[in-house]
């Protein structure tokens, strides 16, 4: 089996705006950061992963297969706009909606989902009541609970404050996922992965190890 993520020449392009022109990726690591400036094409190569977005030119697989929301987990940067059913409880069970399960193991799956980002106690509560953060760790225990192959996370620390942007830190990096994607402006988040993208201006301008690559692109910022 093919393993990875893997883009051939992709260009993306909206209304005739080049977001990301040429962008050729082999990636195999973990772990992933995605680095790079406001509009240099990080969301784009994110969505580009779950066929959100699809490649004007080129092509996307993961492990050898077009990308899909049936396999890949994705999470916004706003919570909000993944919340989809009114209580806690129903919001997590609703991502297995179309999985043939028992009543039975559904309530086992969604309460393991709840408890691995520590909302067992607010199952029964309204989503809207929820903070930033819950809401952040909502959506996450959304999308743990399908167990995708790969995670593509944009910008899931924005909202949290430091002992939650540990917890998550923590918490995605301990997922049983064969991939992990995290986009972020948080380079102290970016070095905790394996291999960082660094994305200007469209074009993948290095990738590697994080301490390398995370010094430059500071140089090249400062
Ligand atoms: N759906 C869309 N329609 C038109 N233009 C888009 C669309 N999505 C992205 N773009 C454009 O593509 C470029 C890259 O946007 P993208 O959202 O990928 O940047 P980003 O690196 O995620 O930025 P940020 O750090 O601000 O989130 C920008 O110029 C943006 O305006
Ligand atoms: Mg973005």
């Amino acid at each position: 089996m093919t393993f990875g993520i893997k883009l051939e020449s992709v260009d993306v392009k909206f209304d005739g705006h080049t977001a990301l022109s040429g962008v050729t990726l082999n990636l195999t690591a973990k772990t992933i950061a995605v680095i790079g400036t406001n509009g240099s094409g990080k969301s784009t190569f994110a969505r580009l992963l779950n066929g959100l977005v699809k490649p004007t030119s080129g092509s996307v697989s993961i492990d050898g297969k077009p990308a899909s929301t049936d396999t890949t987990g994705f999470l916004f940067s706003n919570p909000d706009l993944q919340i989809v059913m009114p209580t806690v409880f129903e919001d997590v069970a609703f991502s297995l909606s179309n999985q043939k399960l028992s009543k039975d193991e559904v309530r086992a799956r969604v309460t393991e989902a709840l408890a691995q980002v520590g909302l067992v106690e607010l199952q029964e509560s309204n989503c809207h009541t929820l903070s930033s953060g819950q809401k952040q760790l909502l959506a996450l225990a959304a999308n743990i609970v399908r167990e995708p192959n790969l995670l593509v996370a944009d910008e899931p620390t924005t909202l949290l404050d430091l002992p939650n942007t540990k917890r998550i830190t923590n918490l995605l990096h301990s997922l049983p996922v064969g991939q992990l994607v995290i986009v972020t402006h948080d380079l102290d988040l970016a070095a905790t992965c394996d291999e960082v993208i660094w994305f200007e201006a469209g074009k993948v301008k290095t990738v590697g190890a994080p301490e390398a690559v995370i010094a430059s692109y500071r140089k090249h910022c400062a």
